[in-house]
């Protein structure tokens, strides 16, 4: 068997069964770095263990598959492995809290926990998106502790469910406290994309990876603030927005207007919030504004139905956070089906992906509802035709059938 400087496995990635961890750990499998997923979700690893992703990922299963097939991939609850590997990737959990705090809990309790296992000489490899200044609280930890273990900052920054493909073509942008650390840090990564590795300071790159999600989440409120815009003049944004874009390059990357949600942007954008005192104006502007959207579309019903709204079924298509994804963490729906309780009737939910009892088919929703909301514009919604259904109010933000 190979070993690396003596031990066991080449990388061991902490938070190995989530929706960094698993692909991240399948890809470098699959580049020949032997990879243990350590994780305290039994269910998921023994789905891994059976050649099955957990959640949606493109390409998932089969590269899953494959990094078996090679015995290049295993997983583990026990923390003792942590100390079988040379590099220790951890890829936990980093949110907010209900005041839009961050939270540093996951990390510290895990770390804590795990303290005793990491060794000498090891490399702990930060991948969550963190804090500005927490690599550098991570070093000292160790240092205190006086385990002579070198922390490094390499952000993950691949789209939810396209990380297999994604990570390949992906520049890495990597960061440590001295040269060797990131020279060896540097050839990990170099191991699994043909682009570039992009060293810098840690604090750099986790501002880098805070201002990459908040910049996201900036331009997706540039382009829902012009909708609200225009709809409340009662214009066509769609219109507007083919008149902006068609053949003027400068306004391309403009994003179409919809719920941008999910378990990154916010929580992102408003730790970045909480390093600049809460006086990140633009950042908070977007979350009123993205997170407004949602309002804006019942307020809009209510202009339009007046007094019967609350006589209305209403159907909410697509639960997950965005576009075919099974994910429905901090997805916007659930905000729409909290409102809409109050000022319709019924509320029927249904998603092809995300299981939920009370969800219903999309079939009853086309039965009983008297306004559709697309709120997550699956591939299975394509072919639907809303001009087939004369009874029937839709909505769609996306514009996803007239495109
Ligand atoms: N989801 C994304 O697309 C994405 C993209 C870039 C960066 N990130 C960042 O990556 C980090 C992880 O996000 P995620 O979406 O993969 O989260 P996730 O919840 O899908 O994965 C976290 C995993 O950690 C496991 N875990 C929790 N506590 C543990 C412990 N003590 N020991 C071992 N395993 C433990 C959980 O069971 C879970 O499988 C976050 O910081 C996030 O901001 C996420």
């Amino acid at each position: 068997m190979a070993v690396f400087n003596g031990m066991k496995y080449e990388l061991c990635i902490i938070g190995g069964a989530g929706h960094v961890g698993l692909p991240l750990g399948v890809v470098f499998a699959n580049s020949g770095v032997k990879t243990v997923l350590l994780d305290i979700n039994k269910e998921a690893l023994k789905e891994i263990q059976e050649g099955k992703f957990p959640f949606k990922e493109r390409g998932g299963n089969e590269a899953l598959r494959a990094a078996l097939e090679k015995e290049n991939l295993f997983t583990s609850s026990d923390p003792q492995t942590i100390s079988e590997a040379r590099f220790v990737l951890v890829v936990l959990g980093t949110p907010i809290d209900e005041y839009l705090s961050p939270e540093f809990g996951g990390i510290t309790r895990a770390l804590d926990k795990y303290e005793s296992h990491f060794q000498e000489g090891q490399i702990v490899i930060l991948r969550s998106t963190v804090y500005p200044g927490t690599t550098e609280k991570i070093q000292n930890y160790f240092s205190e502790k006086e385990k002579k273990v070198r922390v490094a900052f390499c952000p993950e920054r691949i789209t939810q469910g396209y990380a297999i493909e994604e990570t390949k073509v992906l520049p890495q942008i990597v960061s440590a406290f001295d040269e060797e650390t990131l020279k060896e840090v540097s050839d990990l990564f170099r191991k699994i994309t043909q682009e570039k590795i992009i060293p810098v300071k840690p604090v750099e790159a986790e501002l880098a990876k805070l201002f990459t999600n908040s910049w996201r989440y900036i331009r997706f409120a540039v382009a829902n603030q012009f909708f609200m815009i225009a709809q409340d003049h009662g214009l066509n944004y769609q219109n507007i927005e083919r008149a902006m874009k068609e053949d003027y390059a400068r306004n391309k990357d403009l994003p179409s207007p919809g719920f941008a949600a999910g378990p990154c942007l916010l929580k992102d954008t408003m730790q970045l919030a909480a390093f600049t005192n809460n006086n990140f104006w633009l950042g908070h502007a977007a979350m009123l504004i993205n997170e407004g959207l949602v309002n804006h579309v019942i307020k809009e019903l209510k202009r339009e139905y007046l007094d019967s709204l609350k006589d209305k079924t209403v159907g909410i298509l697509g639960m997950a956070f965005k576009a075919n994804s099974d994910d429905h963490r901090d997805s916007l729906s659930y905000k729409l089906r909290k409102i809409a309780h109050v000022e319709c009737r019924t509320v029927l939910c249904t998603d092809p992906y995300v299981k939920n009892e009370q969800f219903v088919s999309v079939e009853d929703i086309f039965k009983k509802a008297d306004i559709i909301i697309l709120a997550a514009p699956h591939a299975e919604y394509a072919d639907i035709n809303p001009k087939n259904y004369p009874n029937i109010r839709f909505i769609d933000i996306w514009n996803f059938w007239s495109r």
